[in-house]
């Protein structure tokens, strides 16, 4: 493993979370030194979605505030840093910018190397930092944002199998949950009325089953929910608690079980490659959903595949996996000079054609 110990400040402002950490790796395993979040959800609320421009300025008045706490909280100085790390896309471009250009005046001036980091890399590598999986695993990010399956090979070699082609699963849950007068972020509100709820009362569809491919698709399972909740209410006037459990759970079985299936499909072509140490990690804030987690792992299970999530704060999004695929980026001797630029898309398998555009979080790419 690791030889030189090697210390990292990471910034990270793609989305809707400011964020900074320092992340420390000598021999063994990488230690988080602090991990700072400052969320914007109180801004974003009354717009039911995140706007870009109240996201980057709220980025640009944080950003330094978030760097001075992870330092305070590391106990450490800009001098005692080897590195700053920083993503660099894909997201929404307002908050990027101001992430890379606070990376670029804190490396110029404090004479570190610059590292631009793939968010969706960050992400990835995440079950390195927190379960040491070696490559290559099988990864799925479901997310707010993000929904795909991706085989990690190293810090900068990943294969996608498949992903989203309309919404990512946990802008379903927001969706439905809004149209079930739910309270916001929806995933949690859904999963604790389908807990009261009966699966099978409401039949919701299994989108893209049909498709051998690892694709999936989940804007068809809200516009279901839709007209379910529009026919009671036609029927009845309107929805009593047990309709609405029953919607949520049957919609969360659908989310649930199509993850499921396209997770076998995934595991079947990443188990042909042989990996040393086959491994399945899920990340994201939709890897919270009890249901779809116990799911999920026994297709693992099934399968003989390791399972592992990350904790939550390192789920979502946050600075410590920037710092670490920093780290892992810095140990294969990459720096990025002044030019690094700020990238609205970077996907991560550039070998494959991009499934989506925009999405209410940004890029999906
Ligand atoms: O990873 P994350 O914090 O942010 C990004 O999207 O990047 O994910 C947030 C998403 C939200 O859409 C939220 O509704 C969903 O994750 N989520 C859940 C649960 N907890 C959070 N979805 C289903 N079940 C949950 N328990
Ligand atoms: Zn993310």
């Amino acid at each position: 493993m690791a030889d030189t110990p090697l210390t990292l400040l990471g910034l990270e402002s793609s989305c809707d979370d400011t964020a900074a950490a320092v992340v420390r790796q000598g021999d063994g395993p990488a230690d988080i030194l602090s991990s700072v979040v400052h969320g914007q959800a109180d801004f974003h609320a009354a717009f039911g979605g995140v706007v870009p421009e109240i996201a980057a300025r709220a980025h640009a008045e944080k950003l330094d505030l978030c760097v001075i706490e992870a330092l305070d909280k590391a106990g450490l100085t800009l001098r005692d840093l080897d590195g700053i790390a920083v993503t660099a896309g894909p997201g929404l471009i307002g908050g990027v910018m101001a992430g890379v250009m606070m990376a670029k005046g804190l490396a110029l001036g404090a004479g570190l190397p610059l590292i631009g980091v793939n968010h969706l890399a960050g992400h990835a590598l995440t079950p390195r930092l927190t379960d040491g999986l070696v490559f290559p695993y099988l990864m799925l990010l479901v997310s707010g944002g993000h929904c795909q399956f991706l085989v990690v090979r190293g810090p900068e070699d990943f294969s996608r199998l498949g992903g989203t082609i309309d919404d990512a699963p946990g802008e379903a849950f927001d969706k439905s949950a809004r149209l079930l007068g739910l309270p916001q972020p929806g995933g949690p509100s859904v999963e604790a009325e389908a807990a009261l709820g009966d699966p099978a009362h409401f039949a919701f569809p299994r989108p893209l089953l049909d498709r051998p491919d690892c694709n999936l698709s989940f804007s068809g399972l809200k516009t279901a929910l839709l007209r379910a909740r529009d026919q009671i209410v036609a029927e009845k006037g309107g929805l009593t608690r047990a309709d609405r459990a029953d919607l949520c759970a049957g919609f969360q079985q659908a989310v649930a079980d199509v993850l499921a299936e396209k997770t076998r499909r995934a595991l079947r072509i990443y188990m042909a490659e042989a990996p040393s140490v086959p491994a399945l990690a899920v990340a994201g804030g939709v890897a919270a959903n009890r249901a779809i987690r116990q799911a999920l792992e026994e297709v693992a299970d099934q399968a003989g595949v390791r399972f592992t999530a990350p904790p939550l704060r390192l789920c979502t999004d946050n600075a410590a996996m920037i710092a670490y695929a920093g780290l892992e980026r810095f140990r294969l001797g990459r720096r990025d000079g002044m030019d690094l630029s700020a990238r609205p898309r970077w996907p991560l398998d550039c070998s494959v054609p991009g499934l989506v555009g925009g999405g209410r979080k940004g890029a999906k790419a």
